[in-house]
């Protein structure tokens, strides 16, 4: 198996394995074990607070020498929500916890702070970040410009070939393809119906049009996927649900045992939780809010009313009102440290290529 190809050369790594950044899941302590490890750790910041992105970058860096990606949301925040859809939303989501012997704070949309990754990148430029991975969009020019006057390296997400050739003309030096397998929010951002693209076929379309790096994202939980994403002309591979179950992962027991065991169909893609499309595993919101035929305010509107709930069920440990992203082959995370399942994923690779 050779590992080294051009990816490895840009990202400065042993193996193009990147685990993949995964907001309210992602510590500090998993970023350092998978790029100590020889992968990349990805450390996931979109919309914290700017002082909040300087201390997590900061804890990184206490625990490794070796490179790291930190990774935006990159999107223009919609200017307007309906208030009559965030507050009935609001409404039914309170008539919802008291029905279910559950209570969290209403939600006072003229206190919502949305943290915007303008407000974001003076922090990350300061810490000498040099590589950063985004999703939901692409910086505009003046910030590529900003970007690159860093030697920013930047790595995309695209989930269609429209998506991936956008990022392209725009400056990206890497494309991430989002296949529909993967856990988590969608990366799409292009206006119109969602793509709903598999890996194994975007990554070779995306490889055929925009001839730069591609790392393949979405179901890849073992060596067949990552020699099988090899096969399709990616560079490397982004991995986010194999490390969901891991001892650095911030997932609660609860989320951890909702994902043990579970099977091909037992994921879907909802915009309950955040507003914007995302694979999780059903539950009590999920199920109620789609029951209820109301429209999901915009993200991060809808991020934000289900924030008090999200927060109040991570401390009970109730799975029941928590979002439980997870790709369509989660059923097969490891619950080992975050070391393990790279280094292992790394041997198992080696041998089935020999
Ligand atoms: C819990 C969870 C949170 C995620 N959060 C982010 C994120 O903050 N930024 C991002 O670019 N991708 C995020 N993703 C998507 C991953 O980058 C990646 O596309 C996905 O995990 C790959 O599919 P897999 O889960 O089947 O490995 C998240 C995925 C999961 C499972």
């Amino acid at each position: 198996m050779e590992w080294t190809n051009e990816l490895t050369r840009m990202l400065g790594v042993s193996y193009p394995l990147i685990q993949a950044p995964m907001l309210g899941i992602t510590t500090p302590a998993m970023v350092a074990a998978v790029s100590n490890s020889g992968g990349l750790g990805s450390l996931s910041l979109g919309g914290l607070p700017p002082e909040k992105v300087t201390v997590l970058i900061r804890e990184v860096k206490e625990l490794t020498t070796q490179p790291f990606a930190v990774n935006l949301f990159i999107y223009e925040p919609p200017q307007y929500q309906d208030r009559k859809v965030f507050d009935k939303m609001q409404d039914f989501l309170q008539f919802l916890y008291g029905a279910k012997g559950v209570a969290a704070v209403p939600v006072n949309y003229e206190d919502i702070r949305i943290y915007s990754w303008r407000e974001q990148l003076p922090a990350i430029i300061a810490a000498g970040i040099k590589l950063l991975s985004f999703t939901f969009g692409m910086p505009d020019e003046e910030g590529v410009r900003l970007l690159k006057s860093h030697d920013i390296l930047l790595m995309g997400t695209a989930t269609s070939v429209a998506e991936a050739i956008v990022l392209k003309e725009a400056g990206s030096d890497v494309i991430v393809a989002q296949g529909i397998e993967a856990g988590g929010h969608r990366g799409s951002f292009l206006p119109g119906p969602l793509p709903v693209i598999g890996t194994m076929a975007l990554v070779p379309q995306v490889v055929d049009r925009v001839r730069l790096p591609v790392v393949a994202a979405g179901g890849i939980m073992d060596a067949r996927g990552v020699i099988a994403a090899g096969k399709l002309g990616a560079a490397g591979v982004q991995l986010g649900s194999l490390f969901l179950r891991s001892h650095e992962s911030a997932a609660t027991p609860a989320h951890k045992e909702a994902l043990a065991g579970i099977t091909d169909t037992d994921t879907l893609l909802t915009r309950a939780f955040s507003g914007r499309w995302a694979r999780a595993v059903p539950n009590t919101l999920i199920r109620e809010v789609e029951a209820s035929g109301l429209t999901v305010c915009d993200y991060p509107y809808q991020d934000a009313l289900t924030q008090p709930i999200r927060s109040v069920s991570r401390e009970l440990d109730n799975p029941e009102f928590i979002n439980i992203w997870a790709g369509q082959a989660a059923g097969k995370a490891k619950a080992w440290s975050a070391a393990d399942i790279l280094e292992e994923l790394v041997r198992e690779t080696e041998a089935l290529s020999a």
